[in-house]
């Protein structure tokens, strides 16, 4: 047996929701042959260029395969061939990709054994070996769609949101910030004046998202914990957010934990302006870019 799937880009955190909230796009995506095998063993392929191990442990398809192998003690195997579109490093959930497909394939060809819940359990192992961290934030929209709260990881608690009809501008420059260090440089603690206004932003751009309120949704797009430290290691990142309200954009911050940044529009038109001007930012100092503009998947 045999599947193909699609696996969409997230944006973790939308700006307020640190670990918590993230949505899925259209573009860009991944794509991933797994074949169930009669055999125990776990094969991982690469068609793309990245040069990602391959070794099942070390892999991040490769450790959510065999922990389900494991967890049910199968005697089938799983031969996974990966073409990767969405850059590692990007900010804009490479690694949940390829973590979040592993557990829906494996799921599909063992005959939809798996609550999304328990996807979700096995997926993370994936992001635990990618970036040291248990967070869901990226893998929860992968498997569920749309717009997702992460409202507890242990036990695991997911709301799926509504989907807003937005459009989705975003620009990976190529500069390399790991998820780990831009971790390690937040601060442990927070003022409750900043946890105030942070809590504030998180519920407004939840209503928001459910009330379809672009508005609210605008307002709401505000980080006054992460974004200030992590926003440091992205060139121009205040120059891009500037410009893009000015050229409409509701909102928007860094993807994920960067380097990546993305903004929320109404109008294709205005995500398409949005991202031409991330694009010359970056083309004015020499750094290559990618830009994607997309809609909330
Ligand atoms: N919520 C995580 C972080 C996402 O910001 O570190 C990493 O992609």
């Amino acid at each position: 047996k045999k599947i193909k799937l699609k696996i969409p880009a997230t944006v973790a955190n939308m700006v307020c929701g640190f670990d918590i909230l993230g949505m899925a796009i259209h573009e860009p995506y991944d794509e991933m042959e797994i074949t169930l095998l009669e055999t125990p063993e776990i094969i991982i392929k690469h068609k793309d260029s990245f040069k990602l191990p391959e070794e099942p442990s070390k892999n991040v398809a490769g450790i959510v395969l065999l922990k389900i192998q494991e967890h049910l003690n199968l005697t089938q195997g799983f031969e996974v061939v990966i073409h990767k579109h969405i850059k590692p490093g990007s900010g804009l959930g490479s690694s949940a990709a390829s973590a979040a497909g592993a557990a829906l394939g494996a799921n599909i060809l063992l005959e939809n054994i798996f609550s999304k819940e328990e996807m979700i359990h096995f997926a993370m192992f994936g992001e635990e070996l990618a970036s040291g961290v248990r967070h869901a934030d990226n893998i929860a929209p992968c498997i569920y769609g749309g717009i997702t709260l992460v409202k507890s990881t242990d036990p695991i608690d997911i709301i799926p949101l509504n989907t807003p009809d937005l459009f989705v501008a975003a620009v990976h420059p190529q500069v390399e910030v790991k998820t780990s260090d831009s971790r390690q440089i937040l601060k442990k603690n927070i003022s409750l004046k900043s946890a105030i206004e942070q809590w504030g932003n998180i519920a407004g751009l939840v209503a928001g998202i459910q009330k379809n309120d672009f508005s609210l949704i605008g307002r709401s797009l505000n980080d006054v914990i992460i974004e200030p430290i992590r926003s440091i290691l992205i060139p121009k990142f205040d120059e891009i957010k500037m410009k893009s309200l000015q050229l409409g954009a509701l909102g928007g911050g860094i993807s994920g934990s960067g380097p990546s940044i993305f903004m929320l529009a109404e109008k294709r038109e205005t995500a398409e302006k949005i991202a031409t001007q991330m694009k010359s930012v970056y083309d004015e100092i020499s750094i290559e870019s990618f830009v994607y503009v997309s809609k909330i998947n």
